[in-house]
């Protein structure tokens, strides 16, 4: 009965693993952006914690503190950019470089609950908060 079982676990695992592989290969030609194309499927990240882990850690990385490797992915860690907070909501909204643009993909309050994460999170001890209508002005 161990054995039966072990050997239905291993396959579950090779099962998910051959399945999540194209989703892996499609998310690597667009960084962190692989659901993008699913339309809505970023509606289900509630409050800026959610929207930064689901969203933009694929990018910046968990502690935000940035990458280089196949792109140059800014620290957001000890950012004095993010001092006037509608650099950050521009950026996202509308985009910057190799930042995509994300206003079809999140809503004035999921990119009002992140930027306001992100500016009081990861060493950034920004004291004001961002409004959705903050964000609802720059589209
Ligand atoms: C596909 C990768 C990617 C994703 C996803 C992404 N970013 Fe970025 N981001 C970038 C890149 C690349 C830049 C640098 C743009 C440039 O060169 O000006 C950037 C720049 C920024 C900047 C400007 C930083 C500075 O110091 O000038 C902010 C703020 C930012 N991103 C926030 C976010 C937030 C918040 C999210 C999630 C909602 C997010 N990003 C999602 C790639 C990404």
């Amino acid at each position: 009965m161990k054995i039966r079982l072990a050997a239905t676990a291993a396959i579950l695992a090779l099962a998910s693993a051959l399945v999540s592989l194209p989703t892996r290969a499609d998310d690597s030609q667009d960084i962190g952006t692989g659901a993008m194309g699913r339309g809505g499927a970023w509606t289900q990240f509630k409050g800026g914690e959610a929207v930064f882990k689901g969203v933009c850690q694929g990018c910046h990385m968990t502690d935000a503190k940035g990458a280089v490797g196949a792109g140059m992915y800014p620290a957001l860690a000890k950012d004095a950019n993010l001092e006037t907070a509608a650099y950050p909501i521009s950026v996202i909204v509308n985009g910057q470089k190799a930042m995509p643009a994300l206003k079809n993909f999140l809503s004035d309050q999921q990119v009002a609950d992140v930027v306001n994460y992100i500016r009081s999170n990861f060493g950034n001890r920004y004291k004001d908060k961002v409004k959705p209508e903050d964000v609802k002005a720059q589209r």
